[in-house]
């Protein structure tokens, strides 16, 4: 018994310093060119989506985001939509860069990116919204997502939650009209603040 545990002790030394001197060797390609070993692969990903999973777990989603996402309203209520509109606002600025939309392609950085930034219409359809919220406010280490609690309110993170749940059914046609929307409100905007200064 006691060689036995002598021979375990052993291995388990040799291992460490065998992984220590793989460590300081510089021999692991860091490059996002060079994909990770599916074994660690899958350590990462587990790790990741497991700790969403428990971090996000009690988090209380707001009555009209859990309809959105329980597809029992389509958010055409003045509330939901100016919800809806103040969330694409957001995700048009800070997110199509890395993570696209519909109809609309990667920018140099999203397509370099490792891992990859997933499609966030089929993400809004996987996960439920109190997954959605934890990862846009905390990000996630080491992959390029930010996390936006240090900038933006929960209310701000709610509405781009409350947009990605109507993104999940959105044509291409329908993201392009939202941002002319978009423009068109915020050069009335400029026009009015200007004007505002001429008197
Ligand atoms: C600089 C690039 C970058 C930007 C900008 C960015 N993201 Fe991400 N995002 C990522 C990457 C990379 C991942 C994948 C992380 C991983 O593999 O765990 C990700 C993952 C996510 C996920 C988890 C999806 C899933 O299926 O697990 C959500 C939700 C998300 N991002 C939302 C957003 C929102 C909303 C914005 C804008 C407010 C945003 N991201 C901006 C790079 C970015």
């Amino acid at each position: 018994m006691k060689k036995t545990i002598g021979i375990v002790a052993a291995t388990l030394v040799v291992e460490l310093i065998v992984a220590v001197i793989f460590i300081w060797s510089g021999l692991y390609n860091v490059s996002t060119l060079s994909p990770d070993p599916g074994p660690l692969k899958w350590v990462f990903s587990t790790t990741s989506d497991n700790s969403v999973k428990h971090h996000a777990n009690g988090i209380i989603v707001p009555q009209n985001v859990k309809e959105l996402s329980d597809g029992k309203t389509s958010g055409n209520s003045q509330a939901d939509s100016s919800m809806i509109a103040e969330g694409f606002d957001h995700y048009n600025d800070m997110c199509v860069t890395c993570h696209a939309g519909p109809g609309l392609n990667k920018s140099e950085a999203g397509i370099g990116l490792y891992p990859q930034a997933p499609d966030l219409a089929r993400s809004a359809k996987e996960l439920p919204p109190q997954d959605l919220f934890w990862v846009i406010k905390n990000g996630v280490k080491s992959t390029g997502m930010p996390g936006f609690a240090k900038t933006h309110s929960d209310s701000k993170i709610w509405a781009m939650v409350a947009f990605l749940e109507k993104m999940k059914n959105m044509t291409p046609q329908q993201y392009a009209a939202m941002q002319n929307a978009n423009s068109s409100m915020k050069s009335m905007n400029m026009k009015m603040h200007m004007s505002d200064h001429e008197h």
